[in-house]
């Protein structure tokens, strides 16, 4: 039986560091207030003319070194985004010619903070249906540009940063590596709960100089609603693909959530008996990433030696749309 399994990982976020106190000086808010609400101390921001497509190069670079791999060696390319350097044609369609692979195809997925999990999922199942080989998937995103740092968008402003993670998915077979399993979801009810008005197609035409004028250019959010769905969603998720594979909280050597808010991630560790130290974090560093905040907290475990051969990790993703999943990798 052939599963897919990660044969190189990569990641790149911007250099520039803006801390908790650099936001302070642009809105009304405060290091201590960021921290104890979300346990976000500081994140990445592009600098003026970087498209999320070039972060993106810089990250599946790493990937394709890692794999030991040439971009020729590539069959298809996934690109999980929410920030598109525009909105047609699609990212991979930008990025393709910077990493220069051959003339692949190139998806875009547009699933925000569980974008990662579901171009996971499409690369697994392509590769183990045997329809391709070498699949790039990267999840990128400049959320800088787009966020309103005036105190009317502070509750979003402070939780996002810039960044890029991919990895290349490959033909395994060994029995029990690779992706072993997932599951992806949404509930388009809550479809308002976070979401960015500006491109209206109802409009005619979409946008105006005075429908820019408006709040519309910025994202916006039922901070509490998502916080509430997010602790649910997420824990109903992973006890069921803990369930349906027979496995205990013992089994599992780290789960490696999405990273939104430290205090989302900890409830639902508590409620399912997850000891604190399973669940990584980084996002005291980086802020809420997006589809890129998975796969750069396994970039970083496994380059600092916390993540070995024959692990076995619970990816887990909860965001806009409200969209959430899961998937258990073994290492
Ligand atoms: O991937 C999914 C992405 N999004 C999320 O996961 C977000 C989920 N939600 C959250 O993380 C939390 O709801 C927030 C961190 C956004 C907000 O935390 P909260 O504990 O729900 O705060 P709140 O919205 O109830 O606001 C409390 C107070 C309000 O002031 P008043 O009305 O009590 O006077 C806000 O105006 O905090 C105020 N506030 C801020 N104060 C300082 C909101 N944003 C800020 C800020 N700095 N940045």
């Amino acid at each position: 039986m052939i599963r897919s399994a990660v044969a190189g990982i990569g990641s790149y976020v911007p250099p520039k560091v803006v801390t908790n106190d650099d936001l302070a000086r642009l809105m009304t808010t405060s290091d201590e207030w960021i921290q104890s609400r979300t346990g976000i101390r500081e994140r990445r921001f592009a600098e003026e003319g970087v498209k999320c497509s070039d972060l993106a190069a810089e990250a599946c670079r790493n990937a394709l070194s890692d794999a030991g791999m040439t971009p020729a060696d590539l069959d298809f390319l996934i690109f999980a985004t929410l920030s598109p350097d525009h909105h047609f044609p699609g990212t991979g369609c930008y990025l393709q010619p910077k990493l220069g692979t051959g003339p692949i195809g190139c998806l875009d997925v547009r699933n925000q903070c569980t974008g990662f999990l579901y171009a996971l999922t499409v690369a697994d199942a392509l590769i183990r249906a045997g329809v391709y080989k070498n699949i790039l998937v990267v999840g990128a995103e400049v959320h800088s540009s787009a966020l309103d740092f005036s105190d009317r968008g502070r509750d979003v402003a402070v939780l996002f940063g810039d960044g890029a993670a991919a990895v290349v998915l490959s033909p395994s077979s060994e029995p029990d590596r690779g992706v072993l399993y997932t599951e992806l979801h949404a509930d388009g009810r809550f479809a308002r709960a976070l979401y960015l008005d500006i491109w209206d197609i109802s409009k005619k035409p979409y946008v105006t100089p005075e429908t820019a004028a408006t709040q519309d250019i910025w994202p916006q959010m039922d901070g509490k609603t998502v916080f509430k769905h997010a602790v649910s969603r997420l824990s109903e998720a992973i006890q069921h693909t803990l369930s349906v594979n027979g496995l205990s909280v013992d089994d599992i050597k780290y789960v490696i959530p999405h990273q939104a808010n430290m205090r989302i991630n900890q409830m639902v560790a508590q409620k399912l008996g997850f000891p604190e130290e399973k669940f990584l974090h980084n996002m005291q560093r980086y802020g809420n990433t997006t589809a890129a905040s998975i796969p750069l907290l396994l970039d970083e475990a496994y380059r600092t030696g916390m993540i070995q051969r024959g692990d076995l990790l619970l990816l887990a993703a909860f965001g806009s749309g409200f969209t959430w999943g899961t998937a258990l990798v073994r290492w």
